[in-house]
């Protein structure tokens, strides 16, 4: 369970965007991932995953949401949040692809990404994770 003071009211409208993203995944062969990234212009965008038949062409939920916040000209992120199903056993993680890029756009390494389980499109609090994008990517990589 994450600490009283880390799940504030960014952390719920993060978490209440993912989950609405998460109606409009695309799903064909796996399962459906919201997510929603708070960009530096202080704006919350959602995205979800979109998966293709041909593998490799689909996109994650979380690459989704920054590019939605890319395209309204931010270049930087300040906090993430994933969400799935409730009745999605596994565990939601970022994949490594999606830690890299929120490595590539995010503030600081020590930004929040914050997961939880959704159910009737409502956020299960009581699953609420937060992890550090450090702890869960200690060593992205970078070339500058
Ligand atoms: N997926 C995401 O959207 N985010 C992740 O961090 C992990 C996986 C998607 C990819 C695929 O469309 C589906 O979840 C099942 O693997």
């Amino acid at each position: 369970m994450p600490k009283k003071d880390e799940i504030g009211k960014l952390e719920k409208a993060l978490l209440e965007e993912a989950a609405k993203a998460l109606k409009n995944a695309y799903v064909l062969w796996g399962f459906g991932v919201g997510a929603a990234v708070l960009a530096e212009d202080g704006e919350i965008y959602g995205g979800c995953n979109v998966e293709s038949w041909v593998s490799g062409l689909g996109i994650c939920a979380e690459r989704c949401a920054i590019h939605h916040a890319v395209s309204h000209g931010n270049k930087k992120i300040r906090e993430v949040a994933v969400v799935v199903g409730a009745r999605n056993k596994a565990e939601i993680k970022p994949c490594g692809a999606c830690l890299q890029y929120i490595s590539d756009f995010a503030e600081n390494p020590e930004i929040k990404i914050v997961t939880a389980k959704v159910e009737d499109g409502k956020v299960l609090f009581e699953t609420v994770k937060v992890n550090r994008l450090r702890e869960l990517l200690p060593q992205p990589f970078k070339n500058e």
